[in-house]
């Protein structure tokens, strides 16, 4: 170590700048800078190293002959060292100005150097250009994090919850916080368990979302929450998926659902304007789910592609070109060009695996049916370039809303053929922003494995009035006052206005099969509250992680979380989940069960 400065502490060394900060202007200045060394050229009686912090990078420059100590201990210096350098900022000649840093016009010429910290080989190099596996970034996550592009990605989620804050305060919301060691909510997954010591076989369950308080907080009269907030959920984990994320929760009190929509809409144009997406347009679009169904086959369409149509009516009954009363489907991605035979056939495999029966050679379909098609062409749009594909259905309907298992496998063909010609047609551009809001959601969906209901959303969403009579009548065909925020293809928030009254709760608690019993063992309280005087209510949540992750140009939501779980659920560099001593375990009066 460097003999000048006591380990573990400064001494009284200050930064002047910081390595992002130094221009032209600031030629004959001194400087003492600190950071870490990001690369080191040794030309021999000269050395040069750019020095990086949070900020930037600068160049700093090592004399042999003007500086002969100092260049010696530079010549010890190696990747990742932890060194403060004082010198003289100097302009650089116009052939060695580096345009690609802005501190690129100057350089310090060093007179006094101290090595703060040495530094191990990294397991990688800090150059973005590098490709690292995922698995040694995870585990040496403090180095992974120093790479620019996390350092970008974590300062722009650290922006954003500001500027969500912000927004939000002023628009007269209290952030409150509510409890992580709770009792079950009711957003379908399984829950997180924390064992209590001193109720030995009693559990908290972590919250996976605030739901319930954020609606006691409206029956508690403080009609406008919001909160930044980590949810659990103990589910299978996706590229959008983590256990741990993070919610904005908003919940309000006596709202119309367009007077949510006007909270969300101006905030996320803000946050998309910072993060330097631009001006989006705003009001956003609106679309039943109905709609979103019909024309996308998803309830979170990717709006930067084409609707698809359904075409069946343009056929005459014995064309049998899909199953009796099922839909026939054009699917159109413009400009995607030649296909060859093999391409027509990965995508016609892809279409039948999902039960379609796929017309991938429509010259076929233009010889047998050539007035027809040419409607078919005239409604979709499709010109000589683009790619269209018939789908009709092939065997017995399936599921209880047939119609829709049809139009859904579409729609998976029709995300499918867009991301195979995205080279060609470049629609799925992630710098285009297209928000939508996705309306009057079905109330219930069947779930196979039990044989009944269950809520679509979460069992506190009203019903919209028109439907209320359906409750138990005709649950297929109830809609629920239930939306869903969506940004190019993915889910961002969802949201409902609630139930606010008791009966009304009771009724839906029994269509979705809870008996009375069970609604209050689970969600007592919530029932009792609704009795003392709970006003109109609703609200929205927003995943703080997708919306980073579509912001910063990421396909992984772990890329925009410093600490996150690899896809199995672990964490490499903690090494979490881990085995306990037993005497924890005896303590919590918990024994394992041999695994099989
Ligand atoms: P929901 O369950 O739809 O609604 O969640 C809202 C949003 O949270 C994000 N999200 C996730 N992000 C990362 N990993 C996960 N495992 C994960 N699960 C959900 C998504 C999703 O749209 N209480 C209701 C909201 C309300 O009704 O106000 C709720 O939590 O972006």
């Amino acid at each position: 170590m460097p003999e000048n400065v006591p380990l573990d502490f400064l001494g009284d060394l200050r930064r002047t700048h910081s390595c992002g900060q130094l221009r032209a202007t600031d030629a004959g200045k001194r400087a003492l800078l600190m950071g870490w060394v990001h690369r080191r050229r040794d030309l021999g009686g000269v050395i040069f190293i750019h020095l990086r912090d949070r900020d930037g990078v600068s160049q700093a420059v090592f004399h042999e002959g003007t500086a002969t100590e100092v260049h010696e201990k530079a010549e010890l210096l190696r990747s990742e060292f932890v060194v403060a350098v004082e010198g003289t900022v100097e302009l650089r000649s116009a052939e060695t100005i580096n345009s690609n840093i802005p501190t690129g016009e100057v350089e310090v010429v060093v007179d006094k150097i101290w090595i703060l910290n040495e530094s191990r080989t990294p397991p990688f190099p800090m150059e973005e250009s590098v490709d690292v596996s995922e698995d040694a970034r995870l585990k040496y996550r403090f180095v992974d994090l120093r790479r620019p592009r996390m350092q970008r990605n974590i300062i722009l989620r650290s922006k954003v919850s500001f500027a969500i804050r912000e927004h939000m305060v002023h628009d007269g919301f209290l952030e409150i916080e509510t409890p992580f060691m709770t009792k079950s909510t009711p957003e379908g997954a399984r829950d997180f368990l924390v064992p209590s010591r001193v109720n030995p076989g009693m559990f908290y369950a972590l919250p996976q979302s605030p739901q319930i308080f954020k609606q006691l907080l409206m029956i508690s009269g403080f009609e406008k929450y919001f909160q930044l907030v980590r949810c659990f959920r103990d589910e299978d984990l996706r590229a959008d998926r983590q256990y741990e994320f993070t919610q904005l929760d908003i919940e309000m009190s006596f709202p119309q659902q367009d007077q949510i929509f006007a909270v969300i809409e101006p905030l996320l144009k803000k946050v998309v304007a910072l993060a330097g997406g631009g001006e989006i347009e705003t009001p956003f679009v609106r679309m039943t789910h109905a709609q979103a169904m019909h024309s996308y086959g998803i309830d979170k369409p990717d709006m930067r592609i084409p609707p698809f149509y359904c075409v069946e009516d343009l056929f005459g009954e014995d064309a049998q070109l899909t199953s009796p009363g099922l839909p026939l489907v054009a699917i159109h991605i413009p400009n995607v060009g030649t296909v060859t035979r093999r391409e027509r056939d990965e995508l016609k495999a892809f279409g039948q695996e999902r039960g379609l029966r796929v017309y991938d050679d429509v010259k076929r379909l233009d010889k047998d049916f050539p007035a027809e098609m040419a409607k078919v062409r005239e409604r979709v749009g499709c010109k000589e370039e683009d790619l269209l594909i018939v789908c009709g259905w092939s065997g017995e309907p399936k599921g209880q809303r047939p119609e829709e298992t049809v139009l859904m496998a579409c729609g998976q063909l029709r995300l499918q053929a867009a991301q195979k010609y995205n080279d060609r047609h470049k629609l799925l551009d992630p710098k285009v922003y297209k928000f939508l809001w996705v309306v009057d959601f079905p109330m219930f969906e069947w779930n196979e494995e039990d044989s009944r209901w269950v809520a679509a959303h979460h069992p506190f969403t009203s019903v919209l009035d028109e439907d209320i009579d359906k409750l138990t009548s005709d649950p297929a065909r109830c809609r629920a006052k239930s939306y869903d925020i969506v940004l190019n293809g993915v889910e961002l928030g969802s949201g409902s206005i609630r139930i606010h009254r008791r009966d009304v709760q009771s009724k839906v608690f029994t269509a979705v099969g809870f008996s009375l019993e069970e609604a209050r063992k689970r969600f007592g309280f919530l029932l009792d509250a609704l009795e003392y005087g709970a006003p109109p209510h609703g609200g929205i949540a927003l995943g703080i992680d997708r919306l980073v992750m579509i912001l910063a140009g990421e396909t992984s939501i772990r890329d925009v979380i410093p600490f996150p779980k690899t896809a199995k659920g672990t964490d490499l560099m903690c090494d979490a989940p881990s085995e306990v001593p037993d005497r924890q375990l005896r303590e919590l009066g918990i024994q394992l069960r041999k695994q099989h």
